[in-house]
């Protein structure tokens, strides 16, 4: 595959990384994830974002770098704007390779060069404000934008081009192919980036919302007119349409999220599950959106996305020795973690010999901010009372989430 030319002299030097491993070794990627980095030449040559030498992410890169005649050894400045290893895991390789190359990142950074690769020599910091001319036109500005996705976080803006480099942030998961540019997709690629964005976002982003709408206040200044993330495809035709997915997703940190519930639901012996489906039609039947997911059986990746948009939440799971069911504990500590405040809730379950499952529950949410109706439990097998009463409390529910401002 060749390089992509996003104007004249700048370039998209991608990876397609394929669907075997886990992303940041938590996350699935079962349509694989694009790690992008950028070459801009003037008379230097600058290269934007690195590889970790993962799956042949590293004969990727050095195929397209030759297809526009360059080479690692032929780059002047390494502009590291993240310093998560997908981005960096090859840097102490390409330094050996290029001992001269002079390495720019954040004054945050430059710690975390050392600290991961031991590189102390030819790395400068740079900050808001603070430009590096290439030659030749090209002139790159740099803005920190931090913890989107770590501390030491930066964008890079090419000034003559008002191409934005934005390294984590408007990326999203999925693998780029032929169509590298949101007006080459059809209509079913939208439709995909626009769900691996909503699940890179919860996975990744989330707990940094308020940081990224800062963010997007921040580089509301410059005249962006391409935005090229360093995960997922490249928007020139329409680089304010992902700028608005980012954030109203962000928004979705303090509420409201849209009008629609997630169930989440796990079951030892079926006393539980048997409230599943009554309770799916009582939230249908006030014509409310329900996602539906089942754990410990669907990964918490694809939980936590629908959860993250979701305004409302149900719960269901059975008490496990004086607990919650524990793969249940795992989901309320990723939600925990990924911050997903200010939903209206309800759950429901069962026990045997004892409960405890709810209190559990409020201790591990307390933090979240939940505004709770009034859970359902029952010892053993519900009878049609419990039923109903459920029932009920799911269309309450669901009328509270439809009729929510
Ligand atoms: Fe794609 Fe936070 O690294």
């Amino acid at each position: 595959m060749s390089a992509v030319e996003l104007a004249s002299g700048v370039y998209r030097i991608a990876a397609n990384i394929g669907n075997k491993d886990l992303f940041e070794g938590i996350w699935p990627i079962p349509d694989g994830v694009s790690i992008n980095s950028y070459l801009v030449k003037g008379e230097k040559t600058a290269l934007i974002d690195l590889v970790k030498d993962w799956d042949d992410a590293l004969s990727q890169i050095n195929e397209q770098l030759s297809s526009v005649g360059a080479e690692f050894k032929d780059i002047d400045y390494l502009i590291l704007n993240h310093m998560e290893p997908d981005h960096t895991g090859w840097l102490a390789e390409l330094k050996k390779q290029n001992p001269n190359l002079e390495i720019l990142c954040s004054k945050k950074a430059v710690p975390l060069v050392k600290a991961f690769y031991k590189i102390e020599d030819g790395v400068t910091s740079v900050g808001s404000g603070d430009s590096l001319d290439l030659g030749g036109g090209k002139v790159l500005l740099f803005e920190d934008t931090p913890n989107i996705h770590w501390p030491e976080t930066m964008v890079t803006f090419e000034k003559s081009t008002g191409i934005l480099f934005s390294c984590d942030a408007f990326g999203s998961f999925g693998q780029v192919k032929d169509r590298v540019f949101d007006d080459e997709l059809t209509m079913e690629d939208r439709e995909f980036y626009e769900r691996e964005t909503l699940r890179y976002y919860a996975n990744i982003v989330s707990t940094f919302s308020s940081f990224v709408l800062k963010a997007i206040e921040k580089l509301g200044g410059l005249d962006i007119r391409m935005i090229a993330p360093s995960h997922g495809i490249i928007w020139r035709k329409n680089p304010s349409e992902v700028i608005e997915q980012y954030r109203r997703l962000a928004s979705y940190h303090n509420g409201p999220a849209e009008k629609e519930i997630t169930l989440i639901w796990s079951s030892m012996y079926g006393n539980t599950e048997k409230l599943v489906r009554p309770l799916i039609e009582a939230v249908e039947s006030e014509g409310v959106k329900i996602n539906v997911h089942r754990v410990p059986q669907e990964h918490i990746s694809f939980v936590l996305a629908d959860a993250w948009k979701s305004a409302g939440l149900i719960f269901g799971m059975p008490t496990y020795e004086y607990r919650m069911f524990p793969p249940m504990a795992h989901v309320l500590d990723i939600f925990d973690r990924s911050h997903v405040k200010f939903r209206k809730i309800f759950r429901f379950g069962s026990f045997g010999w004892s409960g405890g499952a709810q209190k559990q529950f409020h201790e591990m949410t307390e933090a979240l901010k939940w505004e709770c109706i009034e859970p359902v439990e029952w010892q053993g097998a519900a009878d049609e009372q419990i039923i109903q009463k459920a029932v009920e409390q799911a269309r309450e529910l669901a009328r509270q989430i439809k009729n929510m401002e």
